[in-house]
């Protein structure tokens, strides 16, 4: 249960993100979700109260390439709420360009997104959360952190970025009773993912990823978004500092019973 919670879900208006924040709020978070415009923001508010009347839910959106854009916003949220419980860093973007055609500045678009906006978004959450003595932040990989990506340099750099970033802030801050951990899903079925796939031409099913990544598994934004919801809610002690890998919809599922029954199954934190 997360009653209470203040959490902030970047990229939370469609995609994994969007999932992320039905979990939390069927679990009965209070949540402020950021999109990159006010308007798909508050499409998604809208959204998610016709499904779940009466909600929590509240749409902003900061520019998360400028930190006084984003600190301004999280100083409106710990005000308005008097705390800042947890924080996810999901918004992300990608490009499937070949070395040949990428450009320095689609290279710094990609990783001002998926890299600097994670970093400015931690940072305007310290206070708050230092002050508490409490939080907990997730920031959404990738398993091509891992494994690298053939076209698209920028994404994989990105995401191997936010795993260092995620070790080491988790060291830095797991004594303050700050959790840092991270998610590296493999393919889930978002509108990232349809677009990697129609810009090659290509059907997109889980064959076909296979073929492409050697690991034929599509995800549903769904068993992504549950899993990252039982992450959240573990007590302390709780882990710190560890990359669960999602490959399959069984890593899904172990990382939800994990956070039922504290038993770590093997294959997935690293
Ligand atoms: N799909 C996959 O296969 C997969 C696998 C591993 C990891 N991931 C990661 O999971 C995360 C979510 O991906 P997804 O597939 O759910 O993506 P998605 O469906 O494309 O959604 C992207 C989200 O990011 C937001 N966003 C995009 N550009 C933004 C910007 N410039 N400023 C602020 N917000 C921006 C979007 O907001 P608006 O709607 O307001 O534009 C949207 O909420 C990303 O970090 C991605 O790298 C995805």
């Amino acid at each position: 249960m997360l009653k209470g919670k203040i959490a902030i879900v970047t990229g939370g208006t469609r995609g994994i993100g969007y999932a992320i924040v039905e979990k939390y709020l069927e679990n009965h978070a209070t949540v402020i979700l950021c999109g990159s415009r006010q308007e798909t923001a508050d499409k998604a508010v809208a959204k998610l109260k016709e499904a779940h009347p009466g909600c929590p839910v509240e749409g902003i959106a900061p520019d998360l390439t400028d930190y006084a854009s984003i600190k301004a916003a999280f100083d409106g949220v710990r005000e308005k709420y008097g705390r800042i419980d947890i924080l996810v860093n999901n918004a992300g973007m990608s490009s499937s360009d070949p070395l040949s055609a990428y450009t320095p500045e689609l290279f710094h678009k990609v990783m001002s997104l998926n890299v600097d906006a994670v970093f400015y978004c931690i940072r305007a959450v310290y206070d708050a959360m230092e002050a508490q003595g409490s939080g907990c932040i997730l920031n959404t990989s990738s398993m091509v952190s891992r494994y690298g990506q053939p076209k698209g340099v920028a994404y994989p750099t990105s995401k191997a970025a936010i795993n260092g970033m995620t070790l080491s802030l988790a060291r830095e801050l797991g004594p303050l009773g700050i959790r840092v951990n991270a998610v590296d899903p493999a393919s889930t079925a978002t509108k990232m993912l349809r677009d990697f796939f129609a810009a090659r031409g290509l059907e997109l099913s889980a064959e076909a990823i296979g073929r492409m990544t050697g690991t034929p598994s599509l995800l549903t934004e769904d068993e992504v978004g549950t899993a990252i919801c039982h992450l959240v809610q573990w007590e302390d002690p709780a882990p710190v500092g560890r990359n669960y890998l999602l490959r399959f919809r069984e890593d899904c599922e172990n990382l939800n019973r994990q956070g039922r029954d504290g038993h770590v199954y093997p294959g997935t934190a690293q």
